[in-house]
């Protein structure tokens, strides 16, 4: 292979550390991917109370920051990622990260998050260097590694350690901005040239995702339909223009999915295993998903979904479209947690559909696998969704996408319209509209072709064969290394 390269990939979360939705599935899978092709990639993370001590590894060193002229210190401790041989540095510094959650409580985040995560990053460009190691690329993450890219093309512009590294900043979640009053830029120790509108302001607050889409050298989103979606308007959540005019750096990565997790042949949460060749196992995992979940065992579609509970998830859809939807002789499962008025509505459909309509509020990794197992039918009719991980293991399960038409949903389900089952390359049901009424004729079809075995044994061995694995998508973000690389030689 071309020479290996030394990789710093700076993430806000890691599972299982610890984990707040696809981004920590994302920053576990990735850096093992590219350490099995030979890369020096090394994770960094703050020291969140969450983290369980057997994970800590040791002190490694001490780290200050200079927060607005104030001297912040803290320590960096190197730990390894769990089952692979990839260092973790983590940094420590009890007032911002020994708290009861990583970004905030409920919906509101924490009113320093800005400092935080600033302190974060400064650390790492202290810390790090007192390893003797240093990356020949940065590769940062959403809003909270966004500092990262501000202070390396800023404060460590002319650093002998830093001044000659690249930056990708990699998109998972435009919405989350890290948007925050001016009142803030002078403790988080950026420098003040950068607030201006064309750098760190945005409708007269400072804003980091916009800083690091200006300053990164190269910037990504995790899954090509969104790296387009974000440039327009519908999309762009105020930063469209900012992106459209970085069209040409800002390149889209499917996210991969871990088949060591996520393989229903050797899966050991559900209740029979299976596969493309044998897939008999599945109808033990349906029954049982309906015992669980209290439904009585029978022979109807069933469909499924596990979700954060936000705006974002459109669960708004399915609960407006909720009468349509059981008018059908079909069953209902949702495993989520968040939006506490989502959490209730959800509880009331279960209670008053009861038999029909299961709802389990929490987060519970086994009973996810359960649900997307013994399912006939994965339902996501996210408003957006810059590439998603369920649909991609549901498609493993042989479990059918019934998605909303955006972002990665549109670039790993294929609609079964009569052409696409005609040429056997239909996966799941798409459809566009955001309304609850074009999520209600989404079902009506999938009810329709549940009626249809053998259209339903195409879909399923489709969407079986399709081959999501890190390795592919590994490949293409070490293409882009070493194009964000060539930006500094
Ligand atoms: P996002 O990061 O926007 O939440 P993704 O689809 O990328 O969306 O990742 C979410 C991950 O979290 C998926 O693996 C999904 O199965 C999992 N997940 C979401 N909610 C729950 C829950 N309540 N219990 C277990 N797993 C969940
Ligand atoms: C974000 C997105 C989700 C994506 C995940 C990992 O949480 O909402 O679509 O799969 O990041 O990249």
């Amino acid at each position: 292979m071309a020479q290996p390269l030394k990789i710093l990939y700076v993430t806000s979360e890691l599972a299982p550390l610890v984990s707040t939705g696809g981004l920590a599935e994302v920053a576990a899978a990735l850096p093992r991917a590219l350490r099995a092709l030979g890369h020096d990639v090394r994770v960094a993370m703050p020291c969140y109370r969450q983290i369980d001590a057997k994970f800590r590894g040791e002190q490694y060193c001490m780290v200050v920051a200079d927060m607005g002229g104030n001297p912040v210190h803290g320590a960096m401790r190197v730990a390894s990622v769990p089952d692979a041989d990839i260092p973790l540095y983590l940094i420590e510094h009890d007032g911002y990260f020994g708290r009861e959650a990583p970004y905030g409580v409920g919906a509101a985040e924490f009113e320093d998050n800005a400092e935080r995560f600033c302190f974060f990053c400064q650390a790492l460009f202290h810390g790090i260097p007192q390893t003797g190691w240093a990356p020949d690329i940065i590769h940062c993450n959403d809003w909270p590694g966004a500092p990262m890219a501000i202070y390396l093309k800023t404060r460590y512009r002319d650093d002998p350690v830093w001044g000659r590294v690249p930056c990708l900043f990699t998109i998972h979640n435009l919405a989350h901005q890290g948007r925050y009053s001016v009142s803030h830029f002078p403790v988080t120790g950026c420098d003040p040239a950068l607030q201006t509108p064309e750098c760190l302001l945005f409708d007269g607050d400072m804003n980091f995702m916009k800083g690091a889409v200006v300053l990164a050298d190269t910037l990504s989103t995790v899954s090509p339909r969104y790296a387009k979606e974000i440039q327009s308007h519908e999309y762009g959540c105020g930063l469209d223009s900012v992106l459209n005019t970085r069209s040409g750096d800002l390149y889209g990565v499917l996210n991969g999915v871990d088949y060591d997790v996520w393989n229903p042949s050797t899966d050991p949460y559900i209740a029979g295993q299976f596969s493309v060749e044998a897939p008999e196992g599945k109808a033990n995992c349906k029954a049982s998903l309906q015992r669980v979940f209290g439904l009585p065992v029978r022979d109807v579609p069933l469909f499924g979904a596990v979700s954060r509970l936000y705006w974002q998830k459109g669960f708004d859809f399915m609960l407006d479209a909720m009468d349509r939807l059981t008018a059908h002789d079909a069953q209902f499962v949702v495993l989520g947690s968040g939006d506490p008025a989502l959490e209730g509505q959800l509880k009331g459909v279960a209670r008053s559909h009861a038999g029909q309509v299961g709802v389990f509020l929490g987060y519970d990794a086994a009973l996810s696998h359960k649900v997307v197992a013994g399912s006939d039918f994965f339902i996501m009719p996210s408003r957006y969704e810059p590439c998603g991980l369920a649909q991609m293991y549901a498609l493993a399960y042989g479990t059918v996408p019934v998605v909303r038409r955006t972002g990665g949903l549109a670039d790993t389900v294929v609609d079964a319209t009569p052409a696409n089952l005609r040429r056997n390359r239909a996966t799941g049901l798409s459809f566009v509209p955001k309304t609850s009424a074009a999520l209600a004729r989404a079902v009506d079809r999938a009810v329709a072709l549940y009626a249809e075995p053998e259209t339903m044994r195409q879909l399923r061995h489709a969407g079986m064969s399709r081959d999501f694995s890190w390795g592919r998508s590994c490949e293409a973000y070490e293409a882009l290394y070493r194009k964000t690389l060539g930006r500094v030689l």
